[in-house]
Protein backbone atom coordinates (compact mmCIF):
# COMPACT_ATOMS: atom_id res chain seq x y z
CA UNK A 1 0.00 0.00 0.00
CA UNK A 2 1.74 2.88 -1.19
CA UNK A 3 0.09 6.13 0.94
CA UNK A 4 1.55 9.68 1.01
CA UNK A 5 -1.02 10.57 3.63
CA UNK A 6 -0.04 12.35 7.21
CA UNK A 7 -0.21 10.42 10.30
CA UNK A 8 -1.02 13.67 12.54
CA UNK A 9 -4.38 14.13 13.59
CA UNK A 10 -7.39 14.48 11.00
CA UNK A 11 -10.06 16.27 12.33
CA UNK A 12 -9.79 15.49 15.78
CA UNK A 13 -10.88 11.75 14.98
CA UNK A 14 -7.93 9.83 13.74
CA UNK A 15 -5.04 9.43 14.99
CA UNK A 16 -2.37 7.34 13.49
CA UNK A 17 0.57 6.54 15.79
CA UNK A 18 1.69 3.65 15.29
CA UNK A 19 1.97 4.55 12.03
CA UNK A 20 -0.08 1.68 9.87
CA UNK A 21 -3.03 3.35 9.69
CA UNK A 22 -3.53 5.17 6.15
CA UNK A 23 -4.82 8.76 7.00
CA UNK A 24 -5.28 11.29 3.95
CA UNK A 25 -6.52 14.20 3.29
CA UNK A 26 -6.07 14.26 -0.40
CA UNK A 27 -8.03 11.09 -3.03
CA UNK A 28 -4.23 11.35 -4.57
CA UNK A 29 -2.95 10.10 -1.38
CA UNK A 30 -3.85 6.39 -1.45
CA UNK A 31 -2.89 3.90 -3.53
CA UNK A 32 -3.14 -0.25 -3.10
CA UNK A 33 0.12 -0.78 -4.68
CA UNK A 34 0.90 -4.58 -3.43
CA UNK A 35 -2.25 -6.37 -3.96
CA UNK A 36 -1.43 -9.50 -6.04
CA UNK A 37 -3.96 -12.37 -6.67
CA UNK A 38 -2.41 -16.19 -7.88
CA UNK A 39 -4.45 -17.19 -10.65
CA UNK A 40 -2.93 -20.88 -10.41
CA UNK A 41 -6.25 -22.71 -9.30
CA UNK A 42 -7.72 -20.95 -12.30
CA UNK A 43 -5.54 -21.20 -14.86
CA UNK A 44 -3.44 -24.37 -13.82
CA UNK A 45 -0.75 -21.97 -14.10
CA UNK A 46 0.61 -19.58 -11.45
CA UNK A 47 0.41 -15.94 -12.50
CA UNK A 48 0.17 -13.04 -10.47
CA UNK A 49 -2.47 -10.68 -10.92
CA UNK A 50 -1.22 -7.17 -9.52
CA UNK A 51 -4.84 -5.44 -8.60
CA UNK A 52 -4.61 -1.91 -9.76
CA UNK A 53 -8.35 -1.01 -8.96
CA UNK A 54 -8.04 0.01 -5.20
CA UNK A 55 -8.00 3.41 -4.88
CA UNK A 56 -9.92 6.74 -4.88
CA UNK A 57 -10.20 6.90 -9.05
CA UNK A 58 -10.94 2.98 -8.96
CA UNK A 59 -8.25 1.94 -11.91
CA UNK A 60 -4.44 2.36 -12.89
CA UNK A 61 -4.60 5.63 -14.56
CA UNK A 62 -4.70 7.16 -11.42
CA UNK A 63 -1.23 7.19 -11.73
CA UNK A 64 -0.73 8.14 -15.34
CA UNK A 65 -3.29 11.00 -14.21
CA UNK A 66 -1.42 12.50 -11.13
CA UNK A 67 1.78 12.58 -13.21
CA UNK A 68 0.49 14.52 -16.39
CA UNK A 69 -1.03 16.84 -14.02
CA UNK A 70 1.68 17.64 -11.73
CA UNK A 71 4.01 17.92 -14.71
CA UNK A 72 1.67 20.50 -16.22
CA UNK A 73 1.63 22.39 -12.90
CA UNK A 74 5.58 22.49 -12.73
CA UNK A 75 5.70 23.51 -16.83
CA UNK A 76 3.33 26.38 -15.79
CA UNK A 77 0.74 24.98 -18.22
CA UNK A 78 -1.97 24.33 -16.27
CA UNK A 79 -2.66 26.82 -13.40
CA UNK A 80 -5.98 28.01 -11.26
CA UNK A 81 -8.74 28.87 -14.22
CA UNK A 82 -7.68 26.68 -16.29
CA UNK A 83 -10.15 24.04 -17.89
CA UNK A 84 -8.87 20.48 -18.19
CA UNK A 85 -10.17 18.30 -21.64
CA UNK A 86 -8.85 15.19 -22.08
CA UNK A 87 -10.27 12.37 -24.45
CA UNK A 88 -10.78 9.35 -22.64
CA UNK A 89 -13.22 5.99 -22.55
CA UNK A 90 -14.03 6.49 -18.64
CA UNK A 91 -10.81 5.40 -16.34
CA UNK A 92 -8.05 8.07 -17.35
CA UNK A 93 -11.59 10.94 -17.17
CA UNK A 94 -12.68 9.48 -13.57
CA UNK A 95 -9.24 9.71 -12.92
CA UNK A 96 -9.04 13.59 -14.10
CA UNK A 97 -12.38 14.03 -12.43
CA UNK A 98 -10.79 13.03 -9.30
CA UNK A 99 -8.39 15.38 -9.12
CA UNK A 100 -9.50 18.18 -10.94
CA UNK A 101 -12.63 18.16 -7.75
CA UNK A 102 -9.89 17.79 -5.25
CA UNK A 103 -7.35 20.55 -6.98
CA UNK A 104 -10.26 23.02 -7.67
CA UNK A 105 -10.21 22.73 -11.66
CA UNK A 106 -12.87 22.53 -14.42
CA UNK A 107 -12.63 19.07 -16.44
CA UNK A 108 -14.21 18.40 -19.55
CA UNK A 109 -14.17 14.58 -20.38
CA UNK A 110 -14.87 13.47 -24.66
CA UNK A 111 -15.91 10.26 -24.79
CA UNK A 112 -17.58 7.79 -27.10
CA UNK A 113 -20.48 6.02 -27.56
CA UNK A 114 -18.70 2.68 -25.65
CA UNK A 115 -18.26 4.45 -22.14
CA UNK A 116 -20.34 2.87 -19.78
CA UNK A 117 -23.01 4.94 -18.22
CA UNK A 118 -21.77 4.32 -14.49
CA UNK A 119 -18.55 5.90 -15.88
CA UNK A 120 -20.13 8.62 -17.25
CA UNK A 121 -22.34 9.18 -14.03
CA UNK A 122 -19.21 8.96 -11.38
CA UNK A 123 -17.37 11.97 -13.76
CA UNK A 124 -20.65 13.63 -13.51
CA UNK A 125 -21.12 13.26 -9.87
CA UNK A 126 -17.38 14.90 -9.28
CA UNK A 127 -18.24 17.79 -11.05
CA UNK A 128 -17.11 17.14 -14.26
CA UNK A 129 -18.93 17.72 -17.87
CA UNK A 130 -18.69 14.92 -20.11
CA UNK A 131 -19.30 15.20 -23.86
CA UNK A 132 -20.16 12.02 -25.85
CA UNK A 133 -19.38 11.63 -29.50
CA UNK A 134 -22.25 9.69 -31.20
CA UNK A 135 -20.16 8.81 -34.52
CA UNK A 136 -16.92 7.51 -35.27
CA UNK A 137 -14.28 9.44 -38.01
CA UNK A 138 -14.41 7.82 -41.50
CA UNK A 139 -11.28 7.14 -40.89
CA UNK A 140 -9.93 7.07 -37.22
CA UNK A 141 -13.06 5.69 -35.61
CA UNK A 142 -14.09 6.72 -32.46
CA UNK A 143 -10.94 7.92 -31.35
CA UNK A 144 -10.21 10.06 -34.43
CA UNK A 145 -13.45 12.06 -33.76
CA UNK A 146 -13.06 12.35 -30.14
CA UNK A 147 -9.64 14.03 -31.01
CA UNK A 148 -10.60 16.38 -33.66
CA UNK A 149 -13.13 17.25 -30.87
CA UNK A 150 -10.86 18.04 -27.86
CA UNK A 151 -8.75 19.85 -30.69
CA UNK A 152 -11.66 22.43 -31.68
CA UNK A 153 -12.13 23.00 -28.12
CA UNK A 154 -8.78 24.17 -27.37
CA UNK A 155 -8.65 26.07 -30.65
CA UNK A 156 -11.21 27.94 -29.80
CA UNK A 157 -10.23 29.39 -26.07
CA UNK A 158 -6.84 29.12 -24.73
CA UNK A 159 -8.05 28.52 -21.24
CA UNK A 160 -8.27 24.54 -22.21
CA UNK A 161 -5.37 22.67 -21.43
CA UNK A 162 -5.34 19.36 -22.88
CA UNK A 163 -2.81 16.91 -21.22
CA UNK A 164 -3.15 14.38 -24.24
CA UNK A 165 -2.71 10.81 -22.97
CA UNK A 166 -1.72 9.43 -25.69
CA UNK A 167 1.63 11.64 -26.69
CA UNK A 168 2.28 12.67 -23.18
CA UNK A 169 5.55 11.02 -21.92
CA UNK A 170 4.37 11.27 -18.09
CA UNK A 171 1.53 8.62 -18.80
CA UNK A 172 4.83 6.25 -19.19
CA UNK A 173 6.93 7.77 -16.46
CA UNK A 174 4.00 7.29 -14.02
CA UNK A 175 4.47 3.49 -14.27
CA UNK A 176 7.92 3.70 -14.98
CA UNK A 177 8.26 5.50 -11.35
CA UNK A 178 6.00 3.06 -9.47
CA UNK A 179 4.33 0.22 -11.20
CA UNK A 180 7.24 -1.47 -12.59
CA UNK A 181 9.66 -1.31 -9.31
CA UNK A 182 6.44 -2.62 -7.12
CA UNK A 183 6.81 -5.43 -9.41
CA UNK A 184 10.10 -5.92 -9.55
CA UNK A 185 9.90 -5.41 -5.57
CA UNK A 186 7.92 -7.87 -5.38
CA UNK A 187 9.04 -10.71 -7.74
CA UNK A 188 12.96 -10.41 -7.96
CA UNK A 189 12.94 -13.20 -10.13
CA UNK A 190 9.70 -12.66 -12.91
CA UNK A 191 10.17 -14.25 -16.02
CA UNK A 192 7.74 -12.42 -17.76
CA UNK A 193 4.74 -9.44 -17.54
CA UNK A 194 1.82 -9.15 -19.13
CA UNK A 195 0.83 -6.02 -19.81
CA UNK A 196 -2.50 -4.86 -21.87
CA UNK A 197 -2.26 -2.20 -24.17
CA UNK A 198 -4.17 1.29 -24.36
CA UNK A 199 -2.15 4.09 -25.04
CA UNK A 200 0.59 1.88 -24.69
CA UNK A 201 1.46 4.17 -21.15
CA UNK A 202 1.53 0.99 -18.75
CA UNK A 203 3.19 -1.04 -21.09
CA UNK A 204 6.09 1.44 -22.12
CA UNK A 205 6.64 2.26 -18.37
CA UNK A 206 6.98 -1.27 -17.54
CA UNK A 207 9.33 -1.71 -20.56
CA UNK A 208 11.63 0.73 -20.38
CA UNK A 209 11.97 0.05 -16.23
CA UNK A 210 13.31 -3.53 -16.81
CA UNK A 211 14.94 -3.01 -20.30
CA UNK A 212 17.01 -0.08 -18.44
CA UNK A 213 18.11 -2.22 -15.39
CA UNK A 214 18.67 -5.53 -17.46
CA UNK A 215 16.16 -8.09 -15.60
CA UNK A 216 15.80 -10.71 -17.84
CA UNK A 217 11.65 -9.60 -18.36
CA UNK A 218 10.03 -10.89 -21.17
CA UNK A 219 7.36 -8.23 -21.69
CA UNK A 220 4.77 -9.39 -23.27
CA UNK A 221 1.74 -6.81 -24.48
CA UNK A 222 -1.69 -7.85 -24.56
CA UNK A 223 -4.09 -6.20 -27.22
CA UNK A 224 -8.00 -7.07 -28.69
CA UNK A 225 -8.27 -8.06 -32.00
CA UNK A 226 -9.64 -5.51 -33.87
CA UNK A 227 -6.82 -3.10 -32.25
CA UNK A 228 -4.72 -1.53 -35.13
CA UNK A 229 -2.41 -0.93 -31.88
CA UNK A 230 0.65 -3.43 -33.35
CA UNK A 231 -0.70 -3.36 -37.29
CA UNK A 232 -3.60 -5.41 -36.85
CA UNK A 233 -6.51 -4.88 -38.80
CA UNK A 234 -9.18 -2.54 -37.51
CA UNK A 235 -11.90 -4.44 -36.41
CA UNK A 236 -15.29 -3.55 -33.95
CA UNK A 237 -14.22 -3.70 -30.40
CA UNK A 238 -16.93 -2.83 -27.66
CA UNK A 239 -15.17 -3.08 -24.56
CA UNK A 240 -13.21 0.08 -23.15
CA UNK A 241 -9.72 0.43 -22.17
CA UNK A 242 -7.59 -1.96 -24.34
CA UNK A 243 -7.06 -1.48 -28.18
CA UNK A 244 -7.08 1.49 -30.70
CA UNK A 245 -8.43 2.03 -33.88
CA UNK A 246 -5.34 4.99 -34.14
CA UNK A 247 -1.93 3.60 -33.44
CA UNK A 248 -0.62 5.25 -29.87
CA UNK A 249 2.41 7.80 -30.68
CA UNK A 250 4.00 6.77 -27.21
CA UNK A 251 4.18 2.62 -28.96
CA UNK A 252 8.14 1.73 -29.13
CA UNK A 253 8.22 -1.80 -30.34
CA UNK A 254 11.44 -2.30 -29.75
CA UNK A 255 10.89 -2.52 -25.92
CA UNK A 256 8.10 -5.25 -26.76
CA UNK A 257 9.17 -8.77 -26.44
CA UNK A 258 6.12 -9.94 -27.94
CA UNK A 259 2.26 -9.67 -28.55
CA UNK A 260 -1.21 -11.76 -27.74
CA UNK A 261 -4.13 -10.69 -29.53
CA UNK A 262 -7.29 -11.41 -27.70
CA UNK A 263 -10.79 -12.09 -29.04
CA UNK A 264 -13.63 -10.29 -27.29
CA UNK A 265 -15.66 -13.08 -26.58
CA UNK A 266 -12.48 -14.36 -25.03
CA UNK A 267 -12.34 -11.54 -22.71
CA UNK A 268 -15.82 -12.37 -21.68
CA UNK A 269 -14.73 -15.92 -20.96
CA UNK A 270 -12.23 -15.01 -19.03
CA UNK A 271 -13.92 -12.17 -17.17
CA UNK A 272 -16.78 -14.70 -16.16
CA UNK A 273 -14.25 -17.13 -14.96
CA UNK A 274 -12.95 -14.44 -12.56
CA UNK A 275 -16.46 -13.60 -11.30
CA UNK A 276 -17.44 -17.07 -10.70
CA UNK A 277 -14.62 -17.45 -7.93
CA UNK A 278 -15.58 -14.12 -6.86
CA UNK A 279 -13.11 -11.64 -8.24
CA UNK A 280 -14.98 -9.02 -10.06
CA UNK A 281 -12.25 -7.42 -12.44
CA UNK A 282 -13.11 -4.84 -15.13
CA UNK A 283 -13.42 -6.00 -19.02
CA UNK A 284 -9.21 -5.56 -19.72
CA UNK A 285 -8.62 -7.55 -17.12
CA UNK A 286 -10.27 -10.53 -18.81
CA UNK A 287 -8.06 -9.73 -22.05
CA UNK A 288 -5.22 -9.86 -20.18
CA UNK A 289 -5.41 -13.24 -18.19
CA UNK A 290 -6.90 -14.74 -21.18
CA UNK A 291 -3.41 -13.35 -23.19
CA UNK A 292 -1.63 -14.34 -20.74
CA UNK A 293 -3.27 -18.04 -19.96
CA UNK A 294 -2.48 -18.46 -24.38
CA UNK A 295 0.84 -17.76 -24.04
CA UNK A 296 1.38 -19.91 -20.59
CA UNK A 297 -0.27 -22.64 -21.78
CA UNK A 298 2.47 -22.68 -24.71
CA UNK A 299 5.62 -21.68 -22.48
CA UNK A 300 5.47 -22.97 -19.40
CA UNK A 301 4.74 -26.27 -19.71
CA UNK A 302 6.42 -27.03 -16.64
CA UNK A 303 4.77 -24.75 -14.59
CA UNK A 304 7.71 -23.18 -13.64
CA UNK A 305 7.81 -19.92 -14.94
CA UNK A 306 6.92 -16.57 -12.34
CA UNK A 307 4.27 -14.75 -14.70
CA UNK A 308 2.56 -11.52 -13.53
CA UNK A 309 0.17 -9.33 -15.19
CA UNK A 310 -1.71 -6.09 -14.55
CA UNK A 311 -5.61 -5.62 -13.59
CA UNK A 312 -6.26 -2.16 -14.64
CA UNK A 313 -9.79 -2.00 -12.81
CA UNK A 314 -12.12 -3.78 -11.11
CA UNK A 315 -15.63 -5.08 -12.40
CA UNK A 316 -18.74 -2.49 -11.12
CA UNK A 317 -18.11 -0.02 -14.10
CA UNK A 318 -19.16 -2.72 -16.40
CA UNK A 319 -22.56 -4.25 -14.95
CA UNK A 320 -24.52 -2.88 -17.64
CA UNK A 321 -22.07 -4.62 -20.72
CA UNK A 322 -19.31 -7.60 -19.63
CA UNK A 323 -21.63 -8.61 -16.95
CA UNK A 324 -25.16 -8.28 -18.55
CA UNK A 325 -26.69 -11.08 -20.12
CA UNK A 326 -28.75 -9.16 -22.81
CA UNK A 327 -25.71 -6.98 -23.82
CA UNK A 328 -23.49 -10.23 -24.26
CA UNK A 329 -26.47 -12.02 -26.04
CA UNK A 330 -27.46 -9.04 -28.49
CA UNK A 331 -23.41 -8.49 -29.51
CA UNK A 332 -22.54 -12.05 -29.12
CA UNK A 333 -25.41 -13.93 -29.77
CA UNK A 334 -26.14 -16.98 -27.41
CA UNK A 335 -23.37 -19.25 -27.62
CA UNK A 336 -20.80 -17.45 -25.99
CA UNK A 337 -20.62 -19.12 -22.34
CA UNK A 338 -21.83 -22.71 -21.25
CA UNK A 339 -24.35 -22.32 -18.80
CA UNK A 340 -22.33 -22.77 -16.14
CA UNK A 341 -20.04 -20.44 -16.56
CA UNK A 342 -22.90 -18.06 -16.72
CA UNK A 343 -22.54 -14.41 -14.02
CA UNK A 344 -24.34 -12.36 -15.92
CA UNK A 345 -27.43 -10.82 -14.33
CA UNK A 346 -30.27 -10.94 -16.73
CA UNK A 347 -32.95 -7.68 -17.30
CA UNK A 348 -36.48 -8.65 -17.41
CA UNK A 349 -38.24 -8.06 -20.58
C1 LIG B 1 -9.57 -0.57 -18.09
C2 LIG B 1 -8.23 -0.27 -18.64
N1 LIG B 1 -7.65 -1.15 -19.44
C3 LIG B 1 -6.45 -0.91 -19.99
C4 LIG B 1 -5.77 0.20 -19.75
C5 LIG B 1 -4.47 0.39 -20.50
O1 LIG B 1 -3.64 1.32 -20.07
P1 LIG B 1 -2.70 2.22 -20.97
O2 LIG B 1 -3.52 3.35 -21.49
O3 LIG B 1 -1.65 2.64 -20.03
O4 LIG B 1 -2.17 1.39 -22.11
C6 LIG B 1 -6.34 1.12 -18.92
C7 LIG B 1 -5.69 2.30 -18.54
O5 LIG B 1 -6.14 2.88 -17.58
C8 LIG B 1 -7.60 0.88 -18.36
O6 LIG B 1 -8.20 1.77 -17.54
Amino acid sequence: MSCAGTDEAVGGLLQDQGGNVPVISLPTDFNEEELYVDLRSMLGHSLYLKCEGFNFAGSIKLKAAQEMVEAAERGGVLSPGSILVESSSGNLGVALATIAASKGYQFVCVTDARCNLSTRRLMEALGSQVHIIAEPDVSGGFLGARIEYVRALCASDDQYVWLNQYTNPNNWKAHYRTTAPAIARQFPHLDVLFVGAGTTGTLMGCARYFRERRRPVRIVAVDSVGSVTFGGPPGRRMIPGLGTSVRPQLLDESYVDEVVNVEEADTIRACHRLARRGFLFGGSTGTVVSGAAQWLDHHDVQGRLTAAAIAPDLGERYLDTVYQMNWLQDLYGTALLPDDELTAGVTPA
